[in-house]
């Protein structure tokens, strides 16, 4: 038989369940689903196929805009793809906006003259783009991503820190493991408990388990931490001057979800509600001149497969856009 017919049929079936499919998409679909090794009950697939098609409308359409000048940043179908906006952001994001912020204050360097770009990447100061997987604990992954930088300056190596550590012990401090968490708790954490396993001997797992902390694979410590005050100015002058910088961001739009390249920037992005946790790696610009087009560049923990490689270029000097300036921090060492 005809495997198209039998997914036709299939579709059919659903429709009572889910919103017909749109049968051009079928080997769209198929390719997909084989890409990022989906597979579904029953019950699932059809309501998945929705989704993903509602998904696919909106990524052409922005594209279809970008194409006419009316955006700075395509959107691309990914992983994500079968994912509703609601159920991305409760699965995927888990940064718990605080209210009172406990670190010392930022104190600028008072040199003023910053370099025009600046990448942590190329000095050595950053590791791999890192996957969350289905586990609310971003803030995690941008605590080890500053860690790992600021130990660069204190060791002269580049250690890949334990998020798992963090997920499974920093309770105590705070933190809900994979139902969110903040930085500044996990650098807590690491002062109060006097180390963080190196990533290597306590691997990420995705879940809420037991804490397994063993100081003889210790790889870092931190002496607490300091709060950057609100603004583009301070946390530029903390990414030029001080190593890769943990924000948390406002994520929760589908032009997220879906970024593709080109540099982010959401009119409907809040500064205040802020719901995902991210590393600011450096930043540039992309115009002639060094005002044009300026972006932060921002390492998230969605895998490779997301976005550039595993990064986004965001709006930098518009505004605060998507709150990046808003909850900026780092551990000290
Ligand atoms: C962290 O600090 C503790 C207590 O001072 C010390 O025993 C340990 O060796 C340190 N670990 C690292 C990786 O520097
Ligand atoms: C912003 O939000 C409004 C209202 O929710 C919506 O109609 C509009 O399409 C959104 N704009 C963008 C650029 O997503």
């Amino acid at each position: 038989m005809n495997p198209s017919i039998v997914l036709a049929a299939f579709c059919l079936g659903m429709a009572l369940a889910a919103p017909m499919c749109d049968y051009s998409l079928d080997a769209r679909w198929n390719q997909w689903k084989v890409k990022h090794r989906k597979s579904y009950g029953t019950n699932e697939e059809g309501w998945r196929r929705a989704v993903w098609e509602k998904n696919m409308k909106v990524i052409e359409q922005h594209n279809r805009e970008y194409r006419e000048g009316k955006h700075g940043f395509t959107m691309a179908m990914n992983a994500f793809g079968d994912m509703t906006n609601e159920e991305f952001n409760q699965k995927m994001n888990g940064f718990q906006r605080q209210k009172h912020r406990k670190g010392k204050a930022f104190q600028a360097p008072p040199l003023s003259d910053f370099p025009p770009s600046m990448d942590w990447r190329k000095k050595g100061f950053v590791t791999p783009v890192k996957f969350q997987g289905p586990c609310g604990s971003c803030w995690a992954f941008s605590a080890t991503g500053a860690l790992e930088g600021q130990m660069v300056w204190k060791t002269g190596q580049l250690v890949a820190l334990s998020e798992q550590n963090l997920v499974d012990c920093s309770g105590p401090q705070g933190n809900l493991g994979c139902d969110g968490g903040w930085m500044e708790s996990a650098f807590q954490y690491v002062l109060e408990n006097g180390g963080l396993d190196a990533e290597e001997f306590y691997p990420y797992m995705a879940a809420d388990e037991d804490c397994k902390y063993k100081p003889e694979y210790s790889a870092a410590n931190d002496t607490g931490f300091i709060d950057i005050p609100e603004g583009e100015n301070s946390l530029l002058s903390a990414v030029a001057t001080v190593g890769p910088i943990s924000v948390a961001i406002d994520a929760s739009q589908d032009s997220f979800q879906f970024y593709g390249e080109g540099i982010y920037y959401e009119p409907n992005c809040s500064k205040e509600k802020t719901n995902h946790a991210v590393l600011v790696v450096g930043y540039g610009h992309e115009g002639v001149k060094p005002d044009e087009n300026k972006y932060w560049l921002v390492k998230n923990s969605w895998s490779t497969y997301w976005g550039l490689n595993g990064y986004i270029k965001m709006a930098r000097d518009r505004n605060n856009n998507c709150g990046i300036a808003s909850y900026a921090s780092y551990p000290t060492v």
